[in-house]
């Protein structure tokens, strides 16, 4: 059964070249569309000249100076890192048939634009610039403070030291910038973000992917903020093993649903215990349940309900091994194409929360309440937990998840509310439902975003 995927409707390849000053996002960005098209099955990755150049250049001092366009140590050694950079890139195109390649650089001269253009020219791949401007001091400055904290370069340095540093470093840079222009780049692929996105410019956007990076990085902000997950407590169903339905909670998920307004202000803490949270919910009675103690304004999405079961629906997974043993084996064998007869696979669950996800990366403090197999699709987008492993993910009942996006990396905590539930985990290859030795799985993240550094 051929699966869809837009890589395979287009047949092309896009280069991203990151365009911009030191402390403008650009790694962020780099890393959250990485994210985003891993999620939807679009083969992408990111060159983080940043991080050649620290492997390159091992042993020389980084510091401002070494940013001075005049310093001909550090030139060269910036040369060789973006060369490296580029070289990998192309290899991992051919090689890997790699989709979207990020070039997450600092240095963009109109000529280094220009080489690049030729390169990908000649090996027929779409350059798409993106560039990310910006004058807002406080931005900046927010900037700053998240790298000197979290970039290698700074880890030896104290604060007001990396941030002068930092600054200079800048100006190292202003030197010889040139932003990209409607005028002479007239014939350039670019998005031009000013602001992050108070203001957009887009030049010559042609395929399809591109205008979904467009239509992505537009609804970025990079205010600070926090999304919590949770299922929903423990359903009727769940008590007797059974699979999708709209029960009531148990008992036991009463009390957990009377309990998560507490664990919502423990999770905030003093400081921040007046915040205004909007509770999102599926549109099936269990969730709603939950979320009904919670003193927040409440949205239902039709989009976050469970993974639909089709003919399996209010059956037990004993049943279906017994009455549908090859589906039952074929589910295990690729639990993220199987598709459920009459139902829905993981992968259709992802087509339809790419909506959700828009909305959440344009919103602030949201808390989801959802079920098992969304949550498990919407804790992947935000870990990058590859797909092969997305379904087999333990996430228990009654615990509140916390996750904190960050400029590097995505913090979680878990907090458990201390409400014990039937375990709702299956492991592949029995229809035991409980949490095996396998159960360290839980949480295990694979984020990418906190291997990524700022390039610089
Ligand atoms: C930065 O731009 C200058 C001017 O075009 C160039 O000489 C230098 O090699 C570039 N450095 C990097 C790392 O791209
Ligand atoms: C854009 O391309 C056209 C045709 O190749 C060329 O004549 C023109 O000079 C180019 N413009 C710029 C700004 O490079
Ligand atoms: C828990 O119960 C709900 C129905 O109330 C069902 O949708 C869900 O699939 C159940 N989970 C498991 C793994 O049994
Ligand atoms: C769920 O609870 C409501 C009232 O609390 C009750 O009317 C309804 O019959 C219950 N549904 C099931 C399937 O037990
Ligand atoms: C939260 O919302 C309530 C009601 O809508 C409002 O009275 C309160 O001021 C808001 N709190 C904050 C911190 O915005």
């Amino acid at each position: 059964m051929p699966v869809y995927s837009i890589s395979h409707v287009e047949n092309v390849r896009v280069c991203v070249v990151m365009v911009g000053l030191p402390a403008r996002g650009k790694s962020l960005i780099s890393q959250k569309i990485v994210r985003y098209l891993s999620w939807l099955s679009i083969k992408s990755r990111c060159f983080n000249v940043g991080s050649y150049r620290r492997e390159i250049a091992k042993d020389a001092v980084i510091d401002a100076e070494f940013f001075d366009p005049l310093n001909t140590e550090g030139l060269h050694y910036r040369q060789q890192a973006i060369d490296a950079a580029i070289f990998d890139m192309m290899k991992w195109f051919t090689e890997e048939n790699g989709v979207v390649g990020i070039l997450d650089a600092t240095n963009s001269t109109r000529k280094r634009r220009e080489m690049i253009l030729r390169l990908c020219r000649e090996n027929h791949i779409e350059p798409l610039f993106l560039e990310s401007w910006c004058n807002d001091k406080e931005l900046i400055l927010q900037n700053i403070a998240d790298v000197k904290t979290t970039s290698p370069d700074y880890i030896k340095t104290p604060n007001d030291i990396a941030t002068q540093d930092f600054l200079k470093r800048i100006e190292f840079y202003e030197t010889v910038y040139e932003t990209m222009d409607t005028a002479k780049d007239a014939n350039l692929t670019f998005i031009k973000l000013v602001n992050v996105n108070s203001q957009i410019v887009l030049n010559r956007i042609e395929t399809y992917l591109e205008s979904r990076i467009v239509y992505y990085v537009m609804n970025l902000h990079i205010k600070p903020r926090s999304i919590w997950l949770s299922r929903h407590g423990e359903s009727e169903f769940n008590l007797t093993g059974q699979i999708g339905g709209d029960a009531n909670l148990s008992e036991r998920g009463w009390r957990y649903a009377k309990k998560l307004p507490d664990l919502v202000l423990k999770s905030l803490g003093e400081e921040l215990k007046h915040t205004n949270l909007t509770v999102w919910t599926s549109t099936l009675k269990r969730t709603q349940q939950t979320a009904s103690f919670l003193p927040y304004k409440k949205l239902q999405w039709k989009a976050l309900d469970e993974l639909d079961a089709g003919e399996c629906d209010g059956m037990t997974y004993e049943e279906i091994e017994e009455r549908f043993p090859d589906d039952f084996k074929a589910r295990d064998d690729d639990k993220y194409e199987y598709r459920y007869r009459g139902g829905e696979s993981y992968r259709d669950i992802v087509i339809r929360l790419e909506p959700i996800i828009m909305e959440l990366e344009r919103q602030e403090n949201i808390l989801i309440i959802t079920h098992q197999a969304v949550l498990r699709c919407l804790y992947a987008y935000f870990m990058n937990v590859p797909q092969e492993e997305s379904p087999w993910m333990s996430i228990p009942l009654h615990t509140l998840i916390k996750l904190e996006p960050r400029a590097y990396s995505t913090l979680v905590t878990r907090i458990k509310a201390d409400i014990p539930a039937v375990s709702t985990y299956k492991e592949k290859g029995t229809s035991q439902l409980g949490e095996a030795k396998t159960g360290e799985l839980i949480f295990k993240s694979r984020d990418l975003i906190n291997n990524s550094e700022e390039a610089l």
